[in-house]
């Protein structure tokens, strides 16, 4: 044993908690102010705007492709992209950037959606629809998907670049059991994913019990419409001891991405239909969840994701990406 060792082992538990805190908190530091500038004092305004375009169309979105869309619904949403949109156009960017094709797009589709529907939009809202529609009349985005679910499963088997284009956040479930082991099947292939010094942090708790699952999503804030009808939560957590020390902090979360992202596959694969939901909550929430799971003090909730088999026809958010070459930096 190192010299150090065995001082460390001398010490009381007390002494070495508040040791490791003060040298904890001086190696989360950085990042933290790093984040808080970045807030405060960043005047990166072009990615700030894209960052609100692509948040505030992905609700109108998501709110057309649910089960049963409400009409008039996200009316304080639609506002706000509306005056991003011309907060974008005032800063003379290019209009064929994905989050301002899109977001145009989406409120054209919202204005037709409604219009289908023959539902009258108040004042205000129609205003801001036509000022979007008839000053960018000439710009298209990607539609939101209607499909059925022998289409949107086609290509499970197919070539993996074709596969994995094929895979949406589904919002949209029947009350279809998921069997246990199809969902044990699954795990088992998520668990291929590669982990740190194949250390294997990430752990699943398959929340079917329906008080449990309404207790999980009313803590979560972006499932509203479509959450209450999965058969299945899966609760992503990891195991905070498996760290060696604080500088392998971020290992838990990008572990559990990578199982994740494998899992959301192999959901896929096994004809369920699944989305994301982001586990972004305040402490309290965070406690709610923990007491409820029974999760471990040395574990951390990291995603909850819903999941189902879907309806015959289906809608489906399109969320377009962007293409590589726009995030790659190539140093040759
Ligand atoms: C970490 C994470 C959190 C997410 N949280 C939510 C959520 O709370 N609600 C939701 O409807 N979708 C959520 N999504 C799904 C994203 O909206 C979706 O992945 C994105 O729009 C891309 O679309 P795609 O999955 O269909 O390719 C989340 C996705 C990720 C990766």
């Amino acid at each position: 044993m190192t010299i150090k060792r065995k001082l460390k082992s001398k010490l009381p538990k007390k002494v070495l908690y508040w040791y490791y805190l003060r040298s904890a908190k001086k190696v989360v530091a950085p990042d933290l102010r790093r984040r808080v500038h970045d807030k405060v004092y960043n005047d990166s305004k072009v990615d700030k705007v894209k960052r609100n375009l692509t948040l505030e169309y992905h609700i109108i979105e998501k709110g057309l492709t649910m089960p049963v869309p409400r009409p008039g619904f996200g009316k304080t949403v639609v506002l706000s992209l509306e005056r991003t949109i011309f907060e974008y156009h005032k800063l003379k960017l290019s209009k064929n950037d994905l989050e301002f094709k899109q977001s145009v797009s989406v409120l054209k589709e919202y204005k037709e959606f409604h219009q289908k529907i023959e539902f009258d939009l108040d004042n205000e809202v129609t205003l801001a629809l036509n000022r979007v529609v008839d000053t960018f009349s000439n710009l298209e985005g990607i539609k939101q998907i209607k499909t059925t679910k022998e289409e949107y499963f086609k290509s499970i088997d197919a070539p993996f670049e074709e596969f994995c284009n094929s895979r949406y956040s589904v919002r949209n479930y029947t009350d279809e059991e998921v069997p246990l082991d199809v969902l044990y099947k699954c795990v088992n292939i998520a668990q291929k994913s590669p982990s740190f010094c194949n250390r294997q942090p990430t752990r699943v708790c398959i929340v079917k019990s329906a008080e449990k699952k309404q207790a999980i999503l009313s803590i979560q804030n972006g499932n509203r419409g479509f959450g209450h009808l999965a058969d299945t939560l899966l609760v992503i957590t990891s195991v905070i001891s498996t760290t060696k020390d604080i500088h392998e902090r971020n290992e838990n979360h990008l572990n559990g991405g990578m199982f994740s992202m494998t899992l959301l596959h192999a959901l896929h694969q096994n004809k369920i239909g699944a989305c994301s939901l982001n586990w972004s909550v305040s402490n309290d929430k965070e406690e709610k969840l923990r007491r409820l799971l029974n999760i471990p003090e040395n574990e951390i909730a990291l995603l909850v994701i819903s999941c189902g088999y879907v309806p015959d026809v289906l809608s489906i958010a399109s969320s377009p990406r962007k293409e590589a070459k726009e995030i790659i930096t190539e140093y040759l």
